[in-house]
């Protein structure tokens, strides 16, 4: 199966580049449908042209959050939609954005990469967090989106050392480089309906419609 995703953005870009890379590799499928960035300018723009897919600039400034979020709702209900992708959007969610994406198991279909191995350092400092806390092992985490901030059921971990001779420069470029590998790795495995969390939750419906069939 392939999966259709909007990916949001704020920043430079770098995970979106490596979806899209994957996907033109052949290593995932899926198709990115629309880069939806906050920030005008961002470099996740220029990425999206350059792979040919569709933009949308909604800047936050001078809204409310619930104006900007209404903004942004109606530009992602304009395609059909497996899920939406978080990377690097500096915003957080409100439960009335993500109720309008709700599976038909109550989770949300929104997906974040974050730069350490969540619970620990959540926040937008995670490998700085890391770093200056002196942790020999860091990583990144892939999950789906709750109502919490770097928070939800936790679909892919990878972890990585620090090494004696980091820099922060250095810490950060490892961490990045695994992001890189680990979110097309978890899309494709959810295209392919192999993401673990989601096998447990496809079999727990199993087992209730099975139940239901029973009464
Ligand atoms: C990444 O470190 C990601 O984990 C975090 O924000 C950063 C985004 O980088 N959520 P990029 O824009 O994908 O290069």
């Amino acid at each position: 199966m392939s999966i259709n995703i909007a990916v949001l953005a704020s920043g430079r870009g770098s995970n979106l580049e490596a979806i899209l890379e994957a996907i033109a590799q052949g290593k995932l499928d899926a198709v990115v449908k629309l880069v939806l960035v906050n920030v005008p300018g961002a470099g996740a723009l220029d990425i999206a042209t350059k792979y040919g897919v569709a933009t949308a600039v909604i800047p936050n400034a001078g809204m409310t959050r619930k104006e900007h979020e209404e903004k942004v709702i109606a530009e992602l209900k304009k395609h059909e939609l497996d899920f939406i992708v978080l990377a690097g959007y500096m915003r957080v969610l409100s439960s009335h954005l993500l109720s309008n994406f709700k599976d038909s198991r109550g989770f949300f279909k929104v997906i974040n990469i974050h730069p350490s191995l969540l619970p620990a350092f959540p926040g937008v400092r995670g490998y700085e967090e890391a770093f200056e806390y002196g942790v020999k092992v860091a990583g990144v985490t892939v999950h789906l989106v709750d109502e919490k901030v770097d928070h939800g059921p936790i679909l892919a971990q990878a972890a990585f050392d620090r090494q004696p001779d980091d820099t922060l420069e250095s810490f950060k470029a490892r961490g990045l480089k695994i992001e890189h590998e680990i979110y097309p790795q978890v899309l494709q495995a959810i295209a392919k309906g192999g993401v673990s969390f989601f096998q447990r939750h496809a079999a727990s419906d199993v087992t209730a419609d099975r139940e239901t069939a029973r009464r």
